[in-house]
């Protein structure tokens, strides 16, 4: 389709930790995949990173990243819909902006499927992270049953158009197209489907935010990437990067994915 083919995007590869490494084990796993890019040479500018740590890792990474100055950028993996009060266990984008968050992911599969996060709830949290100057990294897929049921688009893009119910503005966002039945799978989408909802999810933005906000907003695919397949994806206009699970808490594995670029046919 027409929007957005002229537009340059930054790819971002950013990997979700999910429940896993505590705050000592990140602090040498980001110093050791900061170095390892470096000393690859790696253009930050050009391919931008970010992870997502657990809750009580993020001063820690922040700290981290401040002192060293490492062109690292990370977020959170949910957020609070309320700025403060009464919300035992709850987490504010307040109190994210203060750990200089850039990103916070919102409307994980798992959030909606283990804690039954509904579209609603994923729209306010989507407003409260706009509020707080965070760049939602909204998340959006089909299960196996709606693949069958309603196709591949049809559930992503619902979920997409109820995210984006409170965003009025040119706002900053990014989407991840995370099919539930490829996370942790072993079993990807192949790149042609990924690039086929992608377009589908641009659109999407292009009818509710504008032509404008649809071409510069990156698209991100998620589900078992590896560094084996991650160029495959790259290389579908749509899909502007990667939500890493699995394969980005090994090192190797991870600096690997973000160097996309150098590998052998990308
Ligand atoms: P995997 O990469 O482990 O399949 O997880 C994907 C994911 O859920 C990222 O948010």
């Amino acid at each position: 389709m027409a929007v957005a083919a002229s537009v340059r995007r930054t790819p971002l590869i950013a990997g979700n930790w999910k429940m896993n490494l505590d705050h000592l084990q990140a602090i040498a796993f980001v110093q050791k995949v900061a170095w390892s890019l470096k000393d690859a040479g790696h253009d930050f500018a050009a391919v931008e990173v970010a992870v997502f740590p657990p809750y009580t890792d993020l001063r820690s990474v922040q700290t981290l990243v401040s002192a060293d100055k490492l062109p690292l950028a990370f977020g959170a993996q949910d957020l609070s819909a309320h700025d403060s009060g009464a919300y035992t266990g709850e987490i504010s984008g307040a109190f994210l902006a203060q750990l200089e968050c850039r990103y916070v992911i919102i409307g994980h599969s798992e959030r909606r499927n283990l804690h039954a996060e509904t579209d609603e709830q994923v729209a306010q949290k989507v407003t409260a992270a706009l509020k707080h100057s965070l760049t939602p990294v909204i998340c959006v897929g089909e299960t196996a049953e709606d693949l069958e049921k309603h196709g591949q688009s049809a559930v992503p893009v619902g979920q997409l158009r109820a995210a984006l119910a409170g965003v009025t503005s040119a706002a900053d966002i990014v989407v991840a197209y995370e099919p539930v039945w490829a996370i942790g799978s072993g079993q990807a989408a192949t790149p042609e489907q990924a690039e086929q909802v992608a377009a589908q999810l641009r659109a999407t933005i292009a009818d509710v935010l504008g032509e404008d906000v649809a071409a510069k907003t990156r698209i991100l695919y998620g589900g078992s990437v590896k560094a084996a397949n991650i160029a495959s994806f790259m290389r579908e206009p749509n899909v502007d990067g990667a939500l890493v699970g699995g394969a980005s808490l090994d090192v190797t594995e991870f600096a690997s994915i973000v160097r996309y670029q150098k590998h052998v046919g990308a």
